[in-house]
């Protein structure tokens, strides 16, 4: 895609990386993790995979997808410093310290080796990226072949959604329909849906890598 194409992707103002109060904010918001397991849910993880959570914030589907889901090794890429402490604190509780690992780096430079995850997830986490395309081409790396990623934002225009006065409401929506065709460009296979969970109105996009 263009850089002009995916404009709207680039939101040019930060609202994506978190200062520690913000983080705050969002730690005890994401607490309740309907969206992170619904995710989690549709990534068909098994024992063996290593699962990356992009923008992991308070570390709610990197231990999950350990406790719930049975993965041997997941591991959370957040900017945020605060927001990783809080993870490795709340993981080692859960009984996963030894399984998961919180590191810092964002969408768009993942610190991971090529072909190192076998699921990759975002939740709540596509729209603070500012460059949506490398952030693809990141995830189109770091997956190994037959590997997935699927991504969950709560659809903060829908009437339906509780919370409809929230924060997101005020930043750019994310254009599905131009991350799959940005994934298919890469050579990935990929599509969207709606989902609900817990009352949540949700869009999921999710991708394949041959
Ligand atoms: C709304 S929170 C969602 C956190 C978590 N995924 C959840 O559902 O509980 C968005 C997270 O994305 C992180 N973030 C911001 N910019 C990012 C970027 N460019 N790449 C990856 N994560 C980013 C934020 O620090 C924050 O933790």
């Amino acid at each position: 895609m263009s850089d002009t194409a995916h404009d709207h992707h680039r939101h040019g103002h930060d609202h994506g990386r978190f200062g520690p109060a913000k983080a705050l904010f969002y730690f005890f918001r994401h607490l309740r993790g309907a969206g992170n397991r619904h995710v989690l849910s549709l990534a068909e993880i098994t024992p063996t995979d290593t699962v990356l959570d992009i923008g992991s914030g308070p570390g709610m589907a990197v231990i999950d997808a350990v406790k719930r889901f049975g993965a041997e090794h997941a591991i959370g890429v957040e900017p945020a410093g605060v927001l990783r402490a809080a993870s490795v604190v709340r993981a080692a509780v859960r009984g996963a310290g030894a399984s998961t690992k919180f590191i810092d780096g964002t969408a768009e430079a993942l610190p991971m080796p090529d072909a190192c995850a076998d699921v990759v997830v975002a939740v709540n986490s596509l729209h603070h990226w500012e460059d949506v395309d490398r952030g693809l081409a990141e995830v189109a790396r770091v997956l190994r072949p037959g590997g997935r990623f699927v991504a969950g934002d709560e659809d903060f225009s829908n009437g339906d959604h509780p919370r409809g006065g929230d924060p997101h409401a005020d930043w750019p929506a994310v254009d599905y329909d131009r991350v799959v065709a940005g994934f298919e460009q890469l050579g990935l296979t990929a599509s969207t849906s709606r989902a609900t969970a817990d009352d949540l109105p949700l869009n999921i996009v999710v991708a394949t890598k041959p």
